[in-house]
């Protein structure tokens, strides 16, 4: 066996299998090569400690001296063959009494975004119950800072930050979903790192289910970047020749900041998991109607949406059998009679006419104690059941209810699902499904089979139905993460329309996800979820970026409001096919009340910026607004977009009263340009050419 040595677009991973086990030596910057001086990695022994040189392995354990946290509790494994095909480097390693096995695959695309996933065969002949088994990489000590996520509905993707010291810093889901809170990415990076500047390495562990992210900084001297499925005690048990694969690891590194991570994660996602472009632009009726559904103001909806530019009108939670509140019906899947005569096809024919797409709302998991799902088969339910005809109705065994809803075991219900999507798909032309999630599990042991099951019939719909896009929903973005990405094509971000809300949370998710795959849209003046009110410009700028929409009884909106989003609607549209590929960009901002963020295309030859002011700027003139990730030899003609913000000055930049200025992007990015004084809550648009 051999060193290894993958390499990427400047990230290196240098793998040693010579030894008993296989153990990484590197994982980060380029070092050139091929060949790699593997011996030199071979570290001094310290007193008071084995009496070899400790490496970190693959698969580390307490056999192998290792003390921080294993790959897998009570493992020991001797590698058996490694091999390098295709960029992917597989090992093959046995536990020393041969009755356990686990291939490793490790695999580098041409971003250099790493892969890393371990699949365990039980090779011996009694059932094995499937212990934690996560994935490890090295990280340098000079990676001294952490960076996570966590958030709670309508605010997720806060970010934390803390020094990594000795001992595990980890962050685990038991929501049986990622979660509002979710981690999301595990970030370390030298102290002080930003969005432009720093060495960083980060991992997020591509699961819907259970799992744990961690950072650890040993005694020993090694630190380290893990994380895995979050298995109960005895949730999977294998019996003699089966396996148990983990999710995969995706892992980045960056040495110019958490923008150097987007610059790899972007085109990597974009071409492995494609979505189809342009976005259509949506108009979604939660926050327009919510559960009040009727005909004839729904096609009043439908024609305002239309003639503003919408592109795609999705019926939200609502339609039915039952379905008048949150508190009953789901699993009817079947359309409202009542409220329906003669289905959906009334509707759907007016907005195809009107020349938009049609999409629909579904919560296939989920099943409401008072429907009559729940009373033909109280056993679909999740968790313990309860005796047919007990006074505590269906499921009641089995914790609270969240939303008045409890979960369907997937694994009984998984045929009816399937037949009630398929005859949806089929009777009705439907282009969208916005597929939600409403509930934590909290079931203990059912997070595993529940997500793999419905990866499965999220496949199983694509492949029979591969024109209808489905959407991510979980209360807002509590399911954002790279294991649905294969089988979705748009992730709902947040339950909050609330600008200001927004451009923190887009911008936090918006380093692992492309914008396309975000969607955000334009709210009421007052914002259903916070009650605060808030400019129509800052609404509408905040909306450009993503995968775009509407959530608003347009009925409601005045003449000019309607003019301005059909004036908004047909900028994006303009701008969307660089908005939806180019390179994400945010500034470092000295002044946090100050936002700056854009895209840029990828020939750098256009770019659009938003300047955001989130509160009361510092001072009486603003930060210049230094313009990244522009062409230094290019010049550029700077000019401003989109509706007119709000400011607060008595005479404005020379540049902005001639309207627009024409500089060479190196002046652009160093020096800068004045900025306005946006009152706060404003967004100023920015087009470069
Ligand atoms: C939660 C979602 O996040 C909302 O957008 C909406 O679809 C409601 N569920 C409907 O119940």
């Amino acid at each position: 066996m051999t060193v290894f040595h993958l390499r990427a677009a400047g990230t290196s991973l240098v793998l040693d299998a010579r030894g008993v086990a296989a153990s990484i030596l590197h994982w980060g910057p380029d070092l050139g090569g091929p060949d790699i001086p593997a011996d030199l990695f071979v570290p001094a022994v310290p007193p008071s400690s084995i009496d070899v040189p400790l490496r970190l392995s693959l698969l580390p354990s307490l056999a192998e001296g290792w003390t921080g946290r294993p790959a897998m509790e009570g493992g020991h494994f001797r590698t058996a063959e490694a091999q390098l095909q295709d960029q992917t480097i597989s090992v093959r390693a046995t536990s020393t009494d041969g009755t356990q096995e686990v291939c490793t695959e490790l695999g580098m695309s041409e971003q250099g975004v790493l892969r890393l996933r371990h699949r365990l065969t039980n090779r011996g002949d009694a059932e094995l119950t499937v212990p934690n088994l996560d994935m490890l990489l090295p990280i340098p000590a000079e990676a001294s800072e952490l960076l996570d996520f966590t958030g709670l509905w309508s605010h997720e993707r806060q970010p934390q930050r803390a020094p990594l010291r000795h001992g595990v810093w980890s962050r685990e889901s038991r929501h049986g979903r990622p979660g509002h809170d979710d981690a999301f990415l595990m970030v370390a990076g030298e102290p002080g790192f930003s969005f432009r500047k720093g060495r960083v390495w980060a991992v997020h562990l591509a699961w819907s289910g259970d799992k744990r992210i961690w950072a650890e900084r040993s005694a020993l001297g090694y630190q380290v970047l893990g994380a895995g499925e979050l298995l109960a005690p005895g949730e999977i048990r294998l019996a003699p020749g089966d396996s148990y694969e983990t999710p995969w690891l995706i892992a980045v590194h960056s040495d110019a900041g958490l923008d150097g991570l987007s610059d790899r994660l972007h085109p990597w996602l974009r071409s492995a998991s494609p979505v189809k472009l342009p976005r259509p632009v949506v108009l979604n009726t939660w926050e327009a109607v919510y559960f009040d559904h009727d005909l004839p103001a729904l096609e009043r909806l439908a024609d305002a949406a239309a003639e503003v530019g919408v592109e795609r009108f999705v019926l939200d939670d609502g339609w039915f059998t039952g379905r008048r509140d949150d508190k009953r019906a789901l699993g009817d899947w079947h359309v409202d009679p009542g409220v329906w005569p003669d289905g959906l096809h009334p509707l759907i024919s007016h907005v195809r006419e009107r020349g938009m797409e049609f999409g629909l709302w579904v919560e296939p998991e989920m099943i409401s104690p008072d429907s009559a799902l729940a009373a033909a088969h109280p056993d679909w339910i999740l968790g313990p059941s309860v005796a047919p005809g007990s006074s505590a109705g269906p499921g009641a065994a089995a914790g609270p209810t969240w939303r008045w809803q409890r979960v369907l075991d997937l694994t009984k219900a998984y045929d009816y699902l399937l037949e009630r999507l398929t005859a949806l798909l089929t009777e009705y032309p439907i282009t969208f499904l916005k597929w939600d999630h409403n509930r934590d599990l909290l079931t203990p042991g059912a997070a595993h089979r529940q997500t793999r099951a419905l990866y499965r019939l999220l496949a199983e719909l694509k492949e029979a139905f591969p024109h209808v896009e489905i959407e991510s929903c979980a209360s807002g973005g509590a399911r954002i993460d790279l294991g649905i990405l294969p089988l979705i094509d748009r992730f709902w971000t947040s339950d909050t329309n609330d600008p200001l809300d927004r451009q923190s949370i887009q911008r936090w998710t918006g380093i692992l996800i492309p914008p396309e795959y975000l969607g955000g849209h334009l709210g009421a003046g007052t914002a259903h979820v916070t009650g605060r009110t808030s400019a129509l410009g800052f609404r509408l700028a905040t909306a450009l970026f993503g995968s775009a929409g509407i959530e608003w009884n347009l009925t409601t909106a005045s003449p000019a409001e309607r003019a301005d989003i059909a004036a908004w609607i047909a900028e994006h549209k303009r701008l969307r096919p660089l908005l939806h590929s180019g390179r994400v960009v945010r500034a470092d901002s000295p002044d946090p009340a100050h936002l700056l963020h854009g895209v840029v295309a990828q020939d750098r030859t256009h770019a659009v910026f938003a300047l955001v002011t989130v509160g009361t700027p510092a001072a009486a003139l603003p930060p210049p607004i230094r313009f990244p990730g522009l062409d230094p030899e290019r010049d550029y003609t700077v000019r401003p977009i989109g509706a007119p913000p709000r400011y607060m000055q008595d005479a404005p930049p020379a540049w902005m009263t001639a309207g627009s200025v024409t500089l060479p992007g190196r002046f652009l990015a160093e020096a800068g340009l004045p900025a306005p004084l946006l009152t706060p809550e404003q967004a100023l648009l920015l087009e470069l050419s």
